[in-house]
């Protein structure tokens, strides 16, 4: 084992609250430590997490939330996905709020991919011929990753190269022959950037234009990261938090198929991010994040563990479950055990980390899907929206808590007897260990349960 890493991924669909658990984690560290290591290992602009930097709300999409720690250094790794115009106005909107200047360091591995408009406008064209791409976020997350396996996708390390407008060109040619053959047309497709505000692409020479103003400002932070990696790794002194966007459930090989990402969202991504450096069966605290009482998903995926609307409807409400990246309000489901154990086996994890246990209302039980029924008969849990659609859930009802009485609470000892008992039931029905609980969006409304 390797001492003082950490990895945190989303246990379910994604939002469970990730940023903040870094952000805790990372400021904990950071006392003990001169410095410490924020790794990002997949996703890109489809992630969204709210943090909070000198009492201002910031929404960090590409860039890890352990970014904001003075003296830590994030890594962008290799197994990401990077838009070069998001990232810089991300840059920028931390820069604003910190003194014109990055709190830590920020390193892009050259090797990591682009996902540019060109992905956008393909994204775009393609929801109109297809439905497994219908519910993405619109940010070029399949058509970047694809590109790899094409083996045709444009890296980082094109965009600062010498040849680098030859590379960018023949890459737009290449998106404007595929959308032309699908009868879209590249230029004038209009794609969304950070702040979901629509542009058209334009035509080569516009999107060359930008890029070059991009190129000016990344190229300072791209390099080759491998050595770099391997010492600090090696360094047992220099903790390590390794930062996972989305969630197992939207796993392209775990997930529920067809409404996935297309990243490796489980730890095993950190083993190809990294180029084999670093093994996950290494790091010591594989934490998997999830709601406490209820899960949420956004996109056009269905649970069997339907949740009663009303009680939906206040939880929405009150633990703001709109996307952080497109503002969809996002589906409510109570919890799906079956899932959750799937999840968390298929991706490793040691630990669990419960957000939100101050959305619990005393006169509503815990409501819990603990199997599911098909044709009559008790049947395992499956990755497939068909087979998904096609089973009935089995509930246990748990008896709830005074989820206010308890916001921002930091000691397990003073939680109430039912809280006590959910966290038991959690740790026996996942087979994970305790490690954190949040009671609250602020930043410090975190409980230790290790
Ligand atoms: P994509 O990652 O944009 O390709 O979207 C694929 C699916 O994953 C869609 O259902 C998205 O809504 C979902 N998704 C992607 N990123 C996130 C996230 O950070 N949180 C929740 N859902 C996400």
């Amino acid at each position: 084992m390797r001492k003082n890493s950490y990895a945190i991924e989303g246990g379910a669909f994604g939002d469970e609250g990730k940023g903040k658990v870094v952000d805790y984690l990372a400021n904990k560290l950071k006392k003990d430590f001169e410095t410490l290591v924020v790794y990002r290992y997949n996703g890109g602009a489809n992630a969204g997490h709210t943090v909070v930097l000198n009492e201002q709300k910031i929404v960090l999409h590409q860039i890890p939330s352990g970014a904001l720690i003075p003296k830590s250094i994030s890594i962008l790794g290799k197994g990401m996905v990077l838009h070069p115009a998001d990232l810089i106005s991300e840059i920028e909107s931390i820069e604003k709020i910190s003194q014109g200047k990055m709190p830590g360091k920020l390193i892009l591995d050259e090797m990591a991919v682009l996902a540019l408009d060109t992905h956008r406008a393909l994204e775009n064209v393609l929801k109109k011929w297809q439905t497994g791409s219908a519910g993405a976020t619109g940010r070029g997350i399949g058509p970047a990753y694809a590109d790899v396996l094409f083996r045709h996708p444009v890296r980082l390390r094109d965009l600062t190269s010498p040849d680098w407008q030859k590379r960018l060109s023949q890459h737009y040619d290449l998106y404007h022959a595929i959308i032309s053959g699908l009868k879209g047309k590249l230029e004038s497709t209009e794609v969304a950037n950070l702040q979901t505000n629509l542009r058209k692409v334009g035509r080569r020479s516009e999107f060359i234009k930008k890029l070059s103003d991009n190129r000016k400002v990344l190229i300072k932070l791209t390099r080759d990261v491998s050595t770099e990696l391997s010492n600090l790794w090696r360094n047992s002194e220099v903790p390590f938090i390794f930062e996972g966007a989305q969630g197992v459930g939207l796993d392209p090989k775990w997930g529920v198929y067809p409404d996935v990402t297309s990243s490796e969202v489980t730890f095993s991504g950190i083993l190809f991010s990294s180029e084999g450096i670093i093994d996950p069966n290494e790091i010591e605290t594989k934490a998997a994040t999830y709601k406490a009482t209820y899960m949420s998903s956004v996109g056009t995926r269905k649970l069997p563990s339907v949740m009663d609307s009303g009680l939906a409807a206040k939880i929405r409400d009150e633990a703001n479950e709109y996307g952080a990246t497109t503002g969809r309000p996002r589906d409510i489901y109570n919890l799906d055990v079956p899932a959750l154990y799937f999840f968390a086996k298929v991706s490793g994890a040691t630990h669990f980390i419960l957000t939100h246990l101050d959305i619990c209302y005393p006169q509503s039980p815990v409501k819990v899907c603990v199997g599911y029924k098909k044709a009559g008969k008790e049947i395992d849990y499956r990755p497939d929206q068909e087979f998904l659609n096609s089973v009935k859930p089995e509930y246990l009802s748990l008896p709830s808590w005074d989820g206010k009485a308890i916001r921002n609470l930091r000691d397990a000892a003073m939680l109430p007897k039912e809280a006590k008992r959910f966290l038991k039931f959690f740790a026996w029905a996942t087979d994970l260990l305790p490690f954190m609980a949040t009671t609250g969006p602020d930043r410090n409304a975190v409980i230790d349960l290790l």
